[in-house]
């Protein structure tokens, strides 16, 4: 059994939830800076450990893993200290948010032989295991190309202050998702080239970067891909469509993985055309809380996995290496918006001494996932 601290008790909630429910997790501590909010949690879940400084939690022996969920700027900050003091770590995505950092936590990981798995969420839940699994399988071929979107009403989101700073983007908050299902399927991104907007909506709200986004990937083999985000409007009825969704294009089929309906579709290699949805037992796991705007049961998918990677000995993904290779790509994308050209992945990566760290591993990522 592995033992847990939390670290921001925002997102946090569903990893409570998650480690209370889990039989491979005992938690043993929370901490957020706020008292109120470590009242409320305690309350709820029935469980008084907790405190306001993260040092206690760094200092004490009892805990092997922490996981972070404070927010985006402070990731690196938090995961460093984590690391030097004998942690394993789990970080929420975005894992940081400016890769000025990432070559000391790669290397601190290396030296401490302590491992970092980054939460990235939407790969463990339902739909999206599905669509992997019957990829693997082959059952729809090979890829030919991958479209995947993130649009959602956020409009409550930017009620929280940090989402009103300049250092707040919703292309690392939000499209951090459907572009980790990019790099899932195709890791070998070369090149990326996008536009973006602020949507009247969210100037109105005072927000500072874009909420709207549209982008084209190419990768070192010749494939292309796509993604976009909007995030300060209403979405389609989730009977027509998802807010968050992957298609997968294939040489022998298709499929459809839509997130928060629990659905997927798939036109196999046999022709076969089906529809799936996922019923009660799962809603229950997957959201425990009112609404869906948390993911519980995405988050307990994907501590179990870690917790066996620990005890099993072998790579959880995404790991350290995957998730700056995922910052990287956010990175580009970020600069084809502020230049209007596009950019290569390799030269974001050179700019900070990581192209051969980094670049290799994508190699070997592509060689994983080809079938
Ligand atoms: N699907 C997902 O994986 C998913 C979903 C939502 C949010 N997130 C991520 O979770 C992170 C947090 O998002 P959120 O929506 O919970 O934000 P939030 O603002 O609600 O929560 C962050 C919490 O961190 C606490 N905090 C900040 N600095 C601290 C410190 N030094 N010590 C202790 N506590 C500290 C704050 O008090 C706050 O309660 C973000 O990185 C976000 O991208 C991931």
């Amino acid at each position: 059994m592995q033992r847990l601290g939390i670290l921001g008790l925002g997102e946090g909630r569903s990893t409570m939830s998650a480690a209370l429910q889990s039989k491979k997790w005992e938690l043993k501590k929370i901490c957020d800076v706020k008292a109120e909010l470590c009242h409320q949690r305690a309350k709820e879940f029935d469980f008084h450990q907790y405190t306001n400084s993260y040092q206690e939690l760094l200092d004490d022996p009892e805990i092997d893993v922490i996981a972070i969920y404070t927010p985006d700027h402070l990731h690196a900050e938090h995961v460093k200290l984590a690391l030097q003091h004998g942690k394993h770590v789990v970080c929420t995505k975005p894992f940081i948010d400016d890769l000025s950092k990432a070559a000391e936590l790669l290397r601190l990981s290396e030296q401490t032989g302590k491992k970092v798995f980054i939460g990235q969420s939407s790969r463990f839940f339902e739909p999206a295991k599905r669509q992997r699994a019957d990829f693997e399988a082959g059952i729809i071929g090979d890829l030919i190309t991958i479209e995947a979107y993130y649009h959602a009403d956020h409009r409550w989101f930017l009620e929280k202050g940090w989402a009103l700073q300049e250092s707040f983007k919703w292309l690392y908050g939000g499209l951090s998702h459907p572009a980790d299902f990019i790099r899932w399927y195709l890791p070998n991104i070369e090149e990326v080239m996008g536009y973006g907007m602020i949507s009247s909506n969210g100037k109105n709200a005072g927000l500072k970067n874009e909420d709207t986004m549209h982008f084209i990937f190419k990768a070192t083999d010749g494939r292309i891909a796509r993604v976009s985000g909007a995030y300060t409007g209403p979405t389609q009825p989730a009977a027509r469509d998802s807010g968050m969704s992957t298609i997968l294009r294939c040489t022998e089929g298709a499929s459809q993985a839509d997130y928060h309906e629990l659905r997927y579709s798939v036109t196999t290699n046999t022709g076969e055309e089906k529809i799936i949805h996922w019923g009660d037992a799962y809603l229950k796991h997957y959201f425990r809380f009112e609404g869906q705007s948390h993911h519980a049961g995405e988050y307990q998918n994907y501590l179990e996995y870690f917790a066996d990677s620990i005890e099993q000995g072998f790579t959880a993904y995404p790991d350290i290496k995957e998730g700056i290779g995922t910052v990287a790509l956010l990175q580009a994308m970020d600069k084809s918006l502020s230049t209007g050209m596009p950019v290569k992945i390799v030269d974001v990566l050179k700019e900070h001494g990581l192209e051969e760290l980094i670049y290799s591993n994508e190699r070997s990522l592509a060689g994983v996932n080809e079938r």
